[in-house]
């Protein structure tokens, strides 16, 4: 039985670095009692603490972006070694909130090698904003992929994570995030595009993760899609709501195969 990944993006929901630390602590209290890998993605200011906490517990840390610049005459901008320096052990690369302030596939691209680089796992954003009844979201999906993958040896396409969210289902509701029938056509598609960047083999090991409106009571429903977890905003940022979405996404995994399909 493969465990989910549950990665939450505390984006700038989490102003304050006690209530980042408070809520670290209790995730990590909690995530030992679920079957789920999860991982952290706090501002950058407050890596440090929230690393310091995580390094005693089972929960990782992650960036939520990292510069796509090897240029040490750039300030302001946090390279990933500094950032694999302090424990952290992903990157998300790629969200569409960072694309809808410029960022292009290039950029992203550039940051995955940096990301591989630095020992860094970089969890990869790809989504259209919006789908049209043709189809045309397959073409964007592939060409975001192909374009954001820099070329990488076997070894470092095994820390590559695949974040699919479509940015038409973020930060809304439960009621709005994708259907498991859509999500599993989309999952497989992106499977298959992967299979031919990095292996066949590889792509069926490489997590896929869905994100856009998961709270705890559409996660179990959601796995059903053949996901491998989840990358969590807002209802990341209550680390109760946190757990109880990995909760639900463990309990999916540990459910024999025969059952999945009356899964709720
Ligand atoms: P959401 O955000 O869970 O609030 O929809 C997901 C994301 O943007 O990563």
């Amino acid at each position: 039985m493969k465990r989910p990944l549950i990665i939450a993006n505390w984006k700038g929901y989490v102003a304050d670095v006690e209530e980042a630390c408070v809520a670290t602590r209790v995730l990590a209290r909690g995530a030992k009692k679920i079957a789920a890998d999860m991982v952290v993605c706090p501002p950058a200011p407050f890596l440090v603490s929230v690393a310091n906490i995580a390094a005693r517990a089972s929960v990782a840390v992650g960036a939520q972006t990292i510069s796509s610049t090897t240029e040490v005459k750039a300030t302001g901008e946090i390279t990933a070694q500094a950032v694999a320096s302090l424990g952290v052990k992903f990157v998300l690369v790629g969200h569409s909130e960072r694309r809808a302030r410029g960022e292009s596939n290039e950029d992203v691209c550039a940051m995955v090698t940096l990301a591989l680089e630095a020992k860094l796992s970089p969890v990869v954003c790809i989504g259209e904003k919006e789908r049209g009844s043709a189809g045309e979201h397959f073409a964007l999906i592939e060409q975001e992929l192909r374009e954001s993958l820099p070329k990488m040896s076997p070894r470092d396409a095994k820390s590559l994570v695949i974040a699919y969210e479509p940015v038409w289902a973020i930060g809304k509701t439960s009621a709005d995030a994708m259907t498991p029938e859509n999500l599993e056509e989309t999952t497989l598609f992106i499977r298959k595009v992967l299979a031919d960047i990095v292996g066949r083999a590889q792509a069926l090991q490489t997590p896929v993760l869905y994100g856009g409106s998961v709270e705890s009571d559409n996660a179990e429903h959601l796995m059903r899609a053949g996901v491998s977890g989840f990358l969590v905003g807002h209802a990341s940022v209550d680390p109760k709501s946190l757990l109880a979405i990995a909760s639900a996404a463990a309990h999916f995994s540990a459910t024999p195969k025969r059952n999945k399909k009356h899964a709720s």
